[in-house]
């Protein structure tokens, strides 16, 4: 009986313990995307009412490509027909103007995995 209730103490730790490691991880990767994002912040603003010389990347993951309203997009990215997921940021992060030729955004080539991992993981957080 005993042996029984201090197995399941143990078990119900590890969960706990496991899951706050899982925790750390993410604000880990989310705090190192947010560094990278330093290389895009010249021209993406973080204020989701404004548009910098980029669009705001507020609530980017998920959504359209080309789709703010009040932002004058290329043609190229408007008629991309993209949604925002994890493998098409990727894509865009490692070369965005051979991932969407004709975008007006400048080249940027972030190859390293963990490093596109990151900065989606921040991303997300937008
Ligand atoms: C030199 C300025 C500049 C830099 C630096 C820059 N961007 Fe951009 N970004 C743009 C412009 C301009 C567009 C619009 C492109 C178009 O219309 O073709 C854009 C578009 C985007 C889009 C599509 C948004 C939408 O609404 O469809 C994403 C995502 C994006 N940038 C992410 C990034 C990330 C991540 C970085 C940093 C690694 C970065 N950008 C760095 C200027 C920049």
């Amino acid at each position: 009986m005993k042996t029984k209730m201090i197995s399941a103490l143990a078990v119900s730790l590890s969960v706990s313990l496991s899951s706050v490691a899982i925790a750390d991880d993410e604000a880990m990767m989310q705090a190192a995307g947010k560094e990278i994002f330093n290389k895009c912040t010249a021209c993406h603003s973080l204020d989701s009412s404004k548009n910098a010389f980029g669009p705001s990347l507020i609530g980017v993951f998920g959504r359209k490509a080309g789709a703010l309203p009040r932002f004058a997009y290329s043609d190229a990215l408007k008629n991309s027909e993209l949604t925002w997921d994890e493998e098409n940021l990727r894509k865009w992060v490692a070369g965005n103007d051979d991932f969407v030729p004709g975008t007006r955004m400048r080249h940027v080539e972030i190859t390293d995995k963990a490093e596109q991992d990151y900065l989606i993981a921040y991303l997300k957080t937008l």
